[in-house]
């Protein structure tokens, strides 16, 4: 099994981390551990904890950063649970958080992990493989209703409806098991001519099913707080995210940070006492070269945010 994943908007992400060589910094999505690498090679006396929630990712990374391990601990858990993991290893604050969001290039290789809708596995795209929940779960249990709700809204499928009754009714006989049988399916629910163009008709199906196994999006938002109140002043935190969903997460939360009062504005004085965690550094996103995007074109959508703690 080959696990090649070029990490993405790395430089960027590294000089928004503005890394310190003493402080204590943060991958939540730890991965291949390329971004990881880069920010162990800057540290001196500091540390940096790398949190994975696949524990075939961590063996992997561990490899990656051989050389550096006496500055890393590596921890299996979620990102969202990482004020408790911190405090495990006595760390109440930190200097930098990295989140590079999504799945690796590495999990889509693994085609026994049901992430691909090019090759045949079981229905599964969980990222934790300790978890009970699985895509088999969305796809053969959900009502024709909620299939319809995730895909249109975390697939941004206009043909969610039709995809949902197919489904429905494609599991009526038996289980909808493999990949490749939702694959079908789906290829049946979009129409001929529309399918014909564009990327592949299962892409968007798939990708609402993965987020809604691993709860990404809601995750996400409510890390971002969390984050931000763990991070020392000055402390940054980068998110580097690869579609629209993700992105308006971090956008509209950023700016809720950057706020020091959320008052209805016919109230003539203030009185919800709100103090601005954040600023900006980032207000527009940081999107990758054309240099970077011929190289790696897994990185097209990527956009990277960043926030520092006032
Ligand atoms: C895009 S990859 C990160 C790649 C990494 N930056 C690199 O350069 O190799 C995302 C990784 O984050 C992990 N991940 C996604 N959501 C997570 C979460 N909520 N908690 C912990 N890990 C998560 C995935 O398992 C995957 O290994």
């Amino acid at each position: 099994m080959k696990f090649e994943h070029i990490p993405v908007l790395l430089d960027e992400a590294i000089k928004g981390l503005n890394i310190k060589e003493d402080g204590i910094y943060v991958d939540g999505t730890l991965g291949g551990a390329g971004h990881s690498l880069e920010i162990v090679k800057r540290l001196t006396s500091g540390k940096l904890i790398g949190i994975d929630q696949d524990k075939d990712a961590l063996k992997k990374a561990r490899k990656v950063l051989g050389d550096h391990l006496d500055k890393v601990q590596v921890v299996h858990d979620n990102y969202r649970n990482i004020r408790d993991i911190l405090s495990r290893l006595n760390i109440y604050r930190v200097d930098g958080i990295l989140l590079d969001i999504g799945v690796s290039s590495h999990q889509l290789d693994e085609k026994e992990r049901g992430f691909s809708y090019h090759s045949q596995a079981p229905l599964d795209m969980r990222m934790d493989k300790t978890q009970d929940f699985s895509a088999w779960d969305v796809v053969n249990k959900y009502s024709e209703k909620d299939l319809e709700r995730i895909i249109w809204d975390y697939g941004e499928e206009r043909w969610a409806k039709r995809i949902a009754r197919f489904i429905v009714d494609g599991r009526r006989e038996k289980p909808i098991d493999t990949t490749l049988e939702l694959v079908a399916i789906i290829k049946k629910a979009i129409p001929k001519k529309v399918r014909m163009k564009g990327p592949h008709p299962a892409r968007q199906t798939f990708q609402a099913i993965r987020i809604e196994v691993n709860e990404e999006l809601d995750v996400l938002k409510g890390s971002i707080p969390i984050m931000c109140r763990l991070l020392n002043k000055g402390g940054r935190l980068c998110i580097i995210t690869f579609h629209s969903l993700e992105d308006r997460i971090v956008k509209n939360s950023f700016r809720d940070l950057n706020r020091d009062c959320v008052c209805p504005p016919e109230l003539p004085i203030c009185s919800c006492d709100k103090e601005r965690e954040i600023k900006l550094i980032t207000r527009k996103p940081i999107v990758p070269t054309k240099d970077e995007i011929d190289s790696n074109p897994r990185s097209r959508s990527s956009k990277l945010r960043i926030a520092e703690r006032v």
